[in-house]
């Protein structure tokens, strides 16, 4: 049995398609009403283990050296810990002034960090996960559209830093799949073919497979796929 459970305080999993759970926080930035000032844009919303540790200023030095791209594509980022804000300032400020990582150095931190020392944002998100650690959020990402659905989580232990290339594919992916109405296959990148889900009516189905559907090419009644025009996928995760 898990120990929330013994305690008799259940807290329910945020699931994909739910309404990202809402909360007002105290940030480095100011005080933020998530998801509500993020709406009309995506936002990404990630806990990292402790301030002041070192795989956590890795990641921070990759996602803040990031932060552009992710804006570009109509994203923001949110970060979040149970530390408190004076231990985030001043972390971020010896993050700027004394490390580097990968060739990245003096890197400011832009985006807002939340602090969250009742632990209330963590546990509504399911990031206290306590067969990892009860005094600390795992590292949890969420990607919230911008009507404030959950679209996508992942869950990395303590020791695991996160792949940010990785995350900014999730974002293309997910992007790719709501403007054109396709799915994204294994390791899909911008240009690749996308998957034309599987027809509906019997009738598609064997136009498909004749090679009637224009631009669709299947290899069998349920693995159809199509090209599509890289320029438009990339002006599609801008929007
Ligand atoms: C780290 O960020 O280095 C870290 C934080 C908590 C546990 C283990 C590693």
């Amino acid at each position: 049995m898990n120990d929330e459970k013994e305690m008799g305080q259940v807290v329910p999993m945020p699931r994909i398609g739910d309404q990202a759970p809402k909360f007002k926080a105290v940030t480095t930035q100011g005080d933020i009403n998530f998801p509500d000032d993020y709406k009309g844009r995506w936002v990404i919303l990630f806990s990292h283990p402790a301030d002041f540790t070192p795989v956590c200023s890795s990641e921070f030095i990759t996602f803040a050296s990031m932060e552009q791209q992710f804006k570009d594509a109509n994203c923001d980022l949110v970060g979040l810990s149970v530390d408190g804000l004076y231990s985030h300032i001043a972390w971020l400020r010896t993050i700027k002034e004394k490390l580097s990582y990968k060739g990245h150095t003096n890197v400011e931190v832009n985006f807002p960090l939340i602090e969250d020392i009742t632990m209330n944002v963590a546990k509504m998100y399911g990031m206290i996960q306590p067969g990892e650690a009860t005094t600390k959020a795992v590292r949890a990402v969420f990607f919230i559209d911008p009507k404030g659905i959950i679209r996508t989580m992942i869950y990395y232990p303590l020791s695991l830093g996160r792949n940010f290339d990785e995350l900014y594919r999730v974002l293309q992916a997910l992007k790719t799949a709501d403007e054109f109405g396709v799915a994204t296959p294994a390791d899909w990148r911008p240009g690749d073919d996308v998957i034309v889900s599987p027809a509906g009516s019997c009738g598609t189905a064997k136009d498909r497979m004749e090679g009637k559907e224009e631009g669709v090419e299947c290899q069998d009644w349920f693995f159809c796929s199509k090209k599509l025009d890289k320029n438009k996928v990339l002006d599609a995760i801008k929007k």
